[in-house]
């Protein structure tokens, strides 16, 4: 299992990479967008540098033709790093570049999956991870956890090295649900993630494990 964060915020980023054990940053325009007019490649230069080399940077591209697809994801490897994974919505011209990346060995990332058919079509193509939107799927009233239970079944039977990072989450149940169904890897906003442990029970128990405590030992710490 794998959470990564799906921020482009620095400060938000140092905090998770600090306390949580996630395996890396997704984004996409409308999480760049909240950012402001930031210089982008320095950016995310920047984020690499606080996320190190051992952790997945994903990035998306905008174009939408095949040509500036693959213009855009070589700026991207060569302004930032070779190492990152190009995000590229599965659309017809976005399998083509999928396919054309992957012969020159890029890490790919095939986004804005709303259906079975984009998610076999990018795992046919090559990508490294396919992104099931879950909650947009939802809101669809299209089944994301049958969705995804069945690229993990394909997965399976035809042996694609493609993982599933599942994606587009509104709270921590559907991450979970995702997780069950077989994504390897979930992107969440770490608002969402965080949120899981801000239950007031979990406040009350270590409240009452610190009056406990005290009221034996006093003021003394275990390690006084
Ligand atoms: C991640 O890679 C996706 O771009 C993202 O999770 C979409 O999330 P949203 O549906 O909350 O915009």
């Amino acid at each position: 299992m794998e959470y990564l964060i799906d921020t482009a915020n620095m400060t938000m980023i140092e905090k998770c990479v600090d306390l949580l054990p996630i395996t890396g940053i997704t984004s996409n325009p409308s999480i760049i967008k909240k950012e402001g007019r930031i210089d982008f490649f320095e950016h995310f230069r920047k984020i690499r540098g606080i996320i190190g080399a051992d952790k997945t940077l994903h990035v998306q591209i905008l174009a939408e033709k095949c040509e500036g697809i693959l213009e855009e994801a070589h700026t991207i490897l060569e302004k930032i790093d070779r190492a990152v994974y190009i995000k590229i919505p599965v659309t017809p011209e976005g399998l083509k570049a999928i396919r054309l990346l992957k012969k020159e060995g890029a890490k790919i990332t095939a986004t804005a999956v709303y259906s079975k058919t984009q998610g076999f079509m990018a795992m046919e193509a090559g990508a490294d991870f396919i992104a099931p939107y879950f909650n947009r799927m939802e809101n669809l009233d299209i089944d994301a956890a049958a969705a995804v239970e069945f690229f993990a079944s394909m997965i399976d039977r035809y042996g694609y090295s493609t993982k599933i990072l599942a994606a587009s989450f509104k709270n921590i149940h559907q991450v979970n649900e995702a997780f069950a169904c077989g994504a390897q890897a979930a992107t969440v906003n770490p608002d969402i993630l965080l949120a899981a442990f801000a239950v007031p029970s979990i406040k009350k128990a270590l409240d009452d494990f610190a009056a406990d405590w005290e009221s034996v030992f006093g003021k003394d710490h275990i390690c006084d």
